[in-house]
């Protein structure tokens, strides 16, 4: 057979496309399955996208000519979008005042996704990541005992100056949700309201020692989301956290999550970013699914990568040979191959819960820009060349149990 890279087609993806044609299911191209239609039955499948993606110019490392290339896979494979930076408050917002917003980068990837007709996620309101330091700053600010947390260590490059007052921070709050949300109305459907709000570690503290904590109190993820379904009711409003495979942070995940729907606030969604390793199996994103799907809210996977480097792995002689498997006319690498067996893995997993999982997102669209990439984490290398790992997703549906 020719070695024709992308339109080469490995067995999983023939027999895929040969059982879903005589299904007579879906259309998708014999020739060239893509994520977003193989998918299409269960659920979407996006990708964060950078400025160069969004405006169609040089940058990240990447000349025109190979922008050009991201944009076109962009278009090709995914049916959702999410800013990979864009949106955060550090870009959009990054003075006071009302003419302190910049709009221009975040317009932009609103208008590729609405001309692509591409489902948009707005990533995010209220991080303590990305957030510049008059966010945080007092005009009047309080004594220091006032506020504070005894004991807690700010982290790096943490705002340590004099702090706004609850209600300051609580104003920047609602005007910056009701500003970001209000001018994309109608136009992103889904807001990642609070990211990351919940501690790493066994301590027996469920949020994280965070300004927005400190200044705010508790309520302070209670208040973004009220704000934010004032300023789009349609909108599904989302809770985003990582390290959700680790039983002891889900734990606390669902004790939160529960507290809102008890007490009201409007909690849509629970997005799993999902930067994982190729050690996660099917059976930890099966678990981690399962004990999820109890909060009876969509599960969104929303920054999903999964890192070779994770155990350094260096293949010997021996090793390639037991996973050398032939497609596209070639030895798979052992770091390839694993990479591919984790990504089946989850996806079986994502698969069995597609009544939860609405959304999986790609936090990237390729190796060679993406925020991980010397752990080559993402289905296409840095020419958009499919991985193996790209036919081990694809093929997870011919799988007799999903047939
Ligand atoms: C990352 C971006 O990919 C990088 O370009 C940026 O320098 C830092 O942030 N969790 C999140 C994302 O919610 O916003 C982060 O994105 C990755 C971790």
């Amino acid at each position: 057979m020719m070695k024709t890279q992308f339109h080469a087609l490995p067995f999983g993806a023939i027999a895929l496309a040969v059982a879903l044609f005589a299904d007579g299911a879906t259309t998708v191209a014999a020739e060239n399955p893509t994520l977003k239609d193989v998918f299409k039955d269960h659920f979407m499948v996006g990708t964060a996208i950078n400025r160069s993606i969004a405006t169609g110019s040089a940058g990240f490392r990447r000349s025109l000519e190979f922008v050009e290339k991201d944009i076109a896979l962009t278009k090709d494979q995914f049916n959702q979008i999410t800013a990979e930076n864009d949106m955060k408050w550090q870009l959009i917002h990054p003075r006071e005042g009302a003419d302190g917003y910049d709009f221009k980068p975040a317009d932009a990837f609103v208008d590729f996704g609405v001309s692509n007709q591409m489902y948009l996620v707005g990533h995010t309101l209220v991080w303590h990541s990305q957030t510049p330091n008059w966010v945080f700053a007092g005009t009047n600010p309080p004594p220091a005992s006032v506020g504070g947390v005894p004991g807690a260590r700010p982290g790096r490059g943490v705002y340590t100056g004099p702090r706004a007052s609850r209600d300051e921070l609580l104003e920047r709050m609602r005007d910056h949700i009701h500003t970001v949300v209000g001018r994309y109305k109608g136009r992103v459907k889904v807001w990642d309201v609070v990211n990351e709000a919940i501690a790493d570690g066994a301590g027996t503290n469920i949020l994280r020692e965070s300004l927005w904590l400190q200044i705010i109190g508790p309520d302070f993820i209670a208040r973004a989301f009220e704000y934010a379904h004032k300023a789009d009711p349609d909108a599904i409003l989302r809770y985003n956290d990582y390290g959700l495979e680790n039983p002891v942070k889900r734990q606390k995940l669902i004790t939160l999550i529960r507290s809102f729907k008890e007490q009201g606030v409007p909690v849509m969604a629970v997005g799993s970013q999902a930067h994982i390793n190729v050690s996660t199996s099917f059976e930890t994103m099966d678990q981690a699914l399962t004990d999820m799907a109890t909060l009876g809210l969509p599960i969104h996977i929303t920054e999903l990568d999964i890192n070779t480097a994770a155990s350094g792995q260096r293949g010997t002689g021996a090793d390639i040979g037991a996973n050398a498997s032939l497609t596209e006319g070639g030895l798979i690498s052992d770091a390839d191959r694993k990479l591919a067996d984790a990504y089946a893995g989850i996806f079986r997993a994502f698969i069995k819960h597609r009544d939860a999982v609405k959304v999986i997102t790609f936090w990237g669209v390729n190796d060679a820009v993406s925020w991980r990439r010397s752990g080559s984490p993402l289905l296409f290398d840095g020419n958009n060349q499919p991985k193996p790992a790209f036919d081990a997703v694809l093929g997870v549906l011919t799988e007799p149990d999903f047939k």
